[in-house]
């Protein structure tokens, strides 16, 4: 039986999806009250836990096999995965990991604390005996969808500078994270999930624009310029530091290097970010 954590979340959800298509028995971790999306099937069971919480975290992991380890970006998510591992190893079955990290895990860069939680939650793994298996997406193509405000008024005004990003579409993070979890073979491997190409945030400003059938006018904004911004909007400090951290691995270009990584796993290529924003163009026309 494999447990699915984060499994009403961007990623989860569809890898819920994915195993019941390829006839895996699911047992999906929610919060308590939620029934989860109405894509599930009957099939899959549902146990309300909290990553908080390590007693509700015990009933979860009874009896897995394997559990697919998403934790949510919050203050306290190198903990949140601690405490799933730990609830692993009290199962006394050896559960295989398959830990939902970020790229950049491999060369473990300093100063970016979204990264450096899941680095914490690793080596945690790691030392704990349990089989694992690393997923290291880069940022996803549906972050854009939370910037169609902007966009639609004509302007990306994020802190990228003129680096590449390889982003990826979530859809392929969830249908390689589901072969790993389906199929054997994946023991020690890490591997980075991008999408075809690094374009810079210019190059995904006139993307958007063909869609949109506007202009839309690219700003790299400073870091302090954008932490005020989404300080103003309402983001709590630790999160808003932590985006603007990530950026700024992106505008020195350390998020760039392409991966055949969902290729290999998927024998399909990863969705480019023009597929993605035409599927959305509605989103993102004025
Ligand atoms: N976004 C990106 O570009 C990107 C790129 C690379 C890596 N990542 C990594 O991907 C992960 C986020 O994935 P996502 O975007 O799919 O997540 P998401 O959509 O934010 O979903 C988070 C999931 O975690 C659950 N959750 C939150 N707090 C919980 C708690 N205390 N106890 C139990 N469950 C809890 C949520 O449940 P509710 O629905 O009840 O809130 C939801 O199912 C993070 O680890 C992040 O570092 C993100």
């Amino acid at each position: 039986m494999i447990v699915v954590t984060g499994a009403t979340g961007t990623v989860g959800s569809k890898v819920v999806v994915g195993l019941r298509e390829r006839g895996r028995s699911v047992r999906a971790l929610v919060r308590a009250g939620s029934e989860g999306p109405a894509e599930w099937d009957e099939a899959v069971e549902r146990v309300a836990a909290d990553f908080a919480d390590p007693a509700s975290l015990d009933a979860a992991l009874a009896g897995a096999d394997t559990v697919y380890l998403l934790v949510a970006v919050h203050p306290e998510m190198a903990q949140h995965e601690k405490n799933v591992v730990d609830a692993a190893v009290r199962t006394g079955r050896r559960p295989r990991i398959v830990l939902h990290a970020a790229a950049g895990i491999e060369y473990r860069p300093e100063g970016v604390r979204f990264i450096g939680a899941h680095i914490a939650g690793l080596d945690h793994l790691k030392a704990s005996g349990l089989p694992w298996t690393v997923l290291g997406p880069n940022g996803f193509y549906q972050n854009f969808l939370g910037t169609a405000p902007t966009v639609r008024a004509g302007h990306l005004a994020v802190p990228g500078g003129d680096g590449a990003v390889s982003y990826v579409d979530a859809r392929d993070v969830a249908a390689a994270a589901v072969e790993v979890l389906a199929t054997e073979g994946h023991e020690g491997a890490v591997y980075t999930l991008t999408g075809p190409a690094a374009l810079t945030h210019g190059e995904l400003a006139a993307q958007l624009a063909t869609v949109a059938g506007h202009p839309i006018a690219y700003t790299a904004l400073t870091p302090e310029v954008a932490l005020e911004g989404l300080l103003g909007m309402g983001w709590e400090r630790w999160r808003a530091e932590g985006m603007v951290e990530l950026y700024g691995l992106y505008a020195a270009g350390r998020a760039s290097a392409v991966s055949s990584d969902v290729e290999k796993l998927t024998g399909r290529p990863p969705r480019t970010f023009a597929e993605f924003a035409a599927e959305h163009a509605e989103a993102f026309r004025a």
